[in-house]
């Protein structure tokens, strides 16, 4: 298992969403317990935003971490793109912090580029930071281009991750965009990484044979793939305990090159640049 160098600290690659988690009063606690056993077995990232469920995902997500030390979890939120002015980051910021109970964000990410121009989005991002209310920023859903340019933007090289959609199925990134990260030294998240349990992929032959070779679930499979280069942290969303606890395992797989080649001959590696893979 290989740790990911985020922001300067070294965490557990395999993280937790939350998306759709926090709305519902009689599945609450079932919430709260899948968020707790994942954080009992390794888990340290938690990836949230303002914009799941108005709020409801981050409030869940502050009564969850309620009974852990703050300083062995790395907290992630959202901001809206029509939030990521200098006027309206310290707000957004502020009423999301309030949510998860904290004082500071480990990671905040522009949650995809909008109509405020990223020079004034990494403004207020660089602000927060001296505040201590953030200790990094980043964005979400850059592709090629966007991230290019940020790149080039002063201090835009403080970006310190992106996150974007990456399973077997939406693999178009390892064309151009993972490249550039990996240059960059910029780690990726991984979000949709069992690709929402789509029975395209996990009912695949070659998944569950090599899945049966690890004494794995297909879905084990498919996060040790995600995160196989070392600079990858996925962040599988579960509402289940047994099923988080499975996600976790999942970091202790290492998928040979005999495993890899295998999967490649199912889910090639792209040949030409893609649209990146959206929601
Ligand atoms: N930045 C962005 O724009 C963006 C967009 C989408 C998502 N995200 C983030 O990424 C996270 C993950 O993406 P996602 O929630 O869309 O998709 P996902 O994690 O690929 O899939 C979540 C679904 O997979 C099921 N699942 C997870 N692990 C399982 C397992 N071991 N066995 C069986 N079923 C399993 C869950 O059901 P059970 O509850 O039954 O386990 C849930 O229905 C989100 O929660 C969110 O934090 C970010």
């Amino acid at each position: 298992m290989q740790n990911v160098n985020i922001a300067g600290r070294e965490v557990f690659p395999i993280g937790l969403g939350t998306l759709k988690m926090g709305d519902k009063a009689n599945t609450f606690d079932q919430e709260v317990k899948a968020i707790r056993t994942g954080l009992d077995h390794g888990a340290q990232v938690i990836d949230t935003a303002e914009m799941y469920g108005n709020g409801n995902a981050e409030n869940l997500v502050g009564h969850a971490i309620e009974p852990y030390k703050r300083e062995d979890l790395f907290l992630v939120s959202k901001v809206l793109p029509n939030n990521a002015s200098k006027k309206q980051i310290p707000i957004s910021l502020d009423n999301s912090l309030k949510r998860l109970k904290t004082d500071y964000l480990d990671l905040y990410l522009l949650h995809w580029t909008g109509g405020v121009p990223i020079e004034e989005t990494i403004e207020a991002m660089e602000q927060a930071k001296l505040q201590g209310k953030i200790k990094s920023w980043g964005v979400s859903n850059f592709d090629v281009n966007d991230l290019t340019k940020l790149l080039k933007l002063p201090n835009g090289h403080y970006c310190a991750a992106n996150q974007v959609r990456y399973n077997l199925g939406d693999r178009g990134i390892d064309y151009d965009l993972a490249p550039l990260m990996k240059e960059n030294s910029l780690p990726l998240m991984a979000y949709a990484p069992v690709s929402r349990g789509d029975s395209d992929l996990t009912d695949q032959n070659v998944l569950l044979d090599v899945s049966q070779k690890y004494n794995a679930d297909v879905y084990q499979i498919l996060l040790a793939w995600s995160i196989r280069n070392g600079q990858t942290i996925a962040i599988p969303q579960s509402s289940n305990a047994e099923h988080v606890i499975n996600n976790v395992k999942a970091a202790n797989i290492k998928l040979t090159e005999e495993d890899l080649a295998k999967i490649d001959s199912v889910y090639p590696e792209p040949i030409v640049s893609e649209p990146l893979a959206l929601w």
